[in-house]
């Protein structure tokens, strides 16, 4: 269960330089940090947000943090240029979380975290975007407050943040958004259970994350609850890497352009005027192919 540098690139790189250490850290502490020192042979969970791929996204903290890891257990969201900056001795553990593939079990992870922690171990836990959103470390921390461990939370870029960004699509342009909403399309028990009357309001974009596979359910939703056909829409794959695909279309069109693009998770949807930017704003040239569909003329 604990292996794996399958994911980890050959040519792992180095942060900061030759010898494997930090230079020189941002921050006040001895080692530059701001955060607490573990106490000499105790140990301390650090949970990371890894952001949505580009490993120039990191903060300079995830960065030290990563150089200074003994081991790190890690979702499969957490990129490989990411992972091949986590120190070479440290021990890297694969949580998985696709969604039907827990290679460990979340009970797991919890009392491996307290585990390698009690034998003062510097463990980081690294999830993809930041671990506060749609990302269950809220939980995990929970769960070492609650066993006497140690633990500090490094925030990353969310892929909504990412996403939005990489895409050319500015969450709340003043023109088009005076609020934005983070929702997740995970069905519970068998159905997108969600506030669709607040969803469905103008003035505001909304980002859903995990929502690929019920692309077509939730736009069916947004306008049955009042949005028109042709209310702006768009999915960005894998946000921010070499990877990244943007297909842009509107509520009606834009489930069969993903469908036709093989659209596939990590992606998010973005729905709401301002998607309509993206033809003026994408800068961001990934490597694969880029679906620049723009959007039929926005609902006056
Ligand atoms: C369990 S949630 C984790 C979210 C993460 N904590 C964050 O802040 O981005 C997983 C979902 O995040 C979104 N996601 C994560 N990384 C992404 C990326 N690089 N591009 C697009 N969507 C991404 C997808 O919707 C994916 O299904």
């Amino acid at each position: 269960m604990h292996d794996s540098r399958k994911k980890r690139p050959a040519s792992a790189g180095q942060v900061f330089g030759p010898g494997g250490s930090a230079s020189r850290a941002p921050g006040g502490g001895k080692d530059g940090s701001h955060g607490v020192a573990p106490q000499r042979g105790r140990g301390m969970v650090y949970l990371v947000g890894a952001g949505p791929g580009d490993p120039e996204l990191l903060t300079l903290k995830a960065a030290r943090l990563l150089q200074q890891a003994d081991a790190c257990i890690y979702d499969h969201l957490v990129s490989n240029d990411v992972l091949g900056l986590v120190r070479r001795n440290a021990e890297l553990i694969y949580a998985g979380k696709e969604k039907s593939n827990h290679a460990l079990p979340q009970a797991e992870i919890n009392a491996l975290l307290v585990a390698l922690a009690r034998k003062g171990k510097r463990v980081l836990r690294l999830k993809g975007g930041d671990p506060f959103i749609f990302g269950r470390g809220g939980e995990e921390m929970q769960f070492l407050a609650e066993h006497g461990v140690p633990f500090e939370v490094v925030p990353g870029v969310t892929s909504a943040s990412g996403a939005s960004t990489y895409g050319g699509i500015p969450l709340t342009h003043r023109d088009y958004a005076q609020a934005c909403v983070f929702v997740t399309g995970h069905r519970k028990h068998g159905a997108c259970d969600l506030d669709w009357p607040m969803l469905a309001r103008r003035n505001q974009t909304v980002v859903v994350y995990m929502g690929v596979g019920q692309l077509a359910e939730i736009c069916e939703r947004l306008k049955a609850h009042g949005l028109p056909g042709d209310w702006p829409a768009a999915a960005v794959e894998r946000a921010t890497t070499r990877k990244q695909r943007v297909v842009t279309g509107t509520l009606t069109t834009l489930p069969g352009r993903a469908a036709h693009a093989g659209l596939e998770p990590p992606a998010l949807i973005i729905v709401g005027e301002v998607v309509k930017l993206r033809g003026e704003l994408g800068w961001f040239d990934s490597d694969a192919e880029s679906l620049i569909t723009h959007p039929e003329p926005a609902h006056a």
